[in-house]
């Protein structure tokens, strides 16, 4: 497989491209992939939670930074990063929050996911952003960068070894981190859910 990037987002490494195959596109979410994305996190997690909390992180106008990876106008990757603030310092410091990261099963094991990782990050400290914020399974976001110890010293409902940061440059080490409204519902319908 071999990729084309959205060249506006400069950030194109050639370093990491794989060689050969079939070209996928990676490039930054549009106003028409909304849909895609949507049956994409459907088909990704159990239930419709994540697919909701794009939606509601969209409307309130969290989102930092998505990108996609589109094979033949199909969107076949999506990672997110939201607005994620620490608070507790002189002044509340903005951060982002990885969520959701997701690939169709069909696409999997290809590096897709890496990529759209890796894209976002140079893409977030072109920005200047410096700090990111996941929870999620330490044996694959570790390979980014992201480690536990990052994140230890943060006041969090979701403190626990699965929560990991990377910073890009300066930013705090201790903080209550404060994300946005949508993640708390999220986890308030995984809650019913669990009830049902
Ligand atoms: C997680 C996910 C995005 C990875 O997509 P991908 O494009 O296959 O990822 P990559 O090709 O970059 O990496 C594949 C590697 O990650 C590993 N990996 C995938 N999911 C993992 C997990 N949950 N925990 C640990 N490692 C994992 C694979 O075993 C593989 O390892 P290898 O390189 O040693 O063979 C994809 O499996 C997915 O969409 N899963 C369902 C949604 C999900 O769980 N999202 C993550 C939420 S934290």
């Amino acid at each position: 497989m071999s990729w084309i990037k959205n060249p506006s987002a400069r950030l194109v490494d050639a370093k990491l491209e794989p060689p050969g195959g079939d070209v996928v596109l990676l490039r930054g979410e549009g106003p028409h992939d909304q849909e895609q994305i949507r049956d994409l996190l459907k088909a990704s997690f159990p239930g419709s939670g994540e697919a909701l909390l794009v939606d509601r992180l969209r409307s309130a106008r969290k989102i930092v930074l998505s990108l996609v990876v589109e094979d033949r106008g199909v969107v076949v990757g999506y990672v997110g990063f939201s607005r994620l603030m620490i608070e507790g310092g002189d002044a509340p410091f903005p951060a982002v929050a990885l969520a959701p990261l997701a690939v169709y099963p069909e696409y999997q094991q290809q590096g897709i996911a890496a990529q759209l990782i890796r894209e976002s990050h140079a893409c977030l400290a072109a920005l200047g952003e410096t700090l990111s914020v996941v929870l999620g399974e330490p044996a694959y976001y570790t390979r980014f960068g992201y480690t536990n110890r990052r994140a230890a010293r943060f006041e969090s409902e979701y403190q626990s070894p699965f929560l990991m940061a990377l910073s890009f440059g300066f930013a705090p080490t201790e903080g209550r981190l404060v994300y946005p409204a949508a993640f708390r519902a999220l986890a308030d319908d995984a809650a019913l859910q669990a009830d049902d």
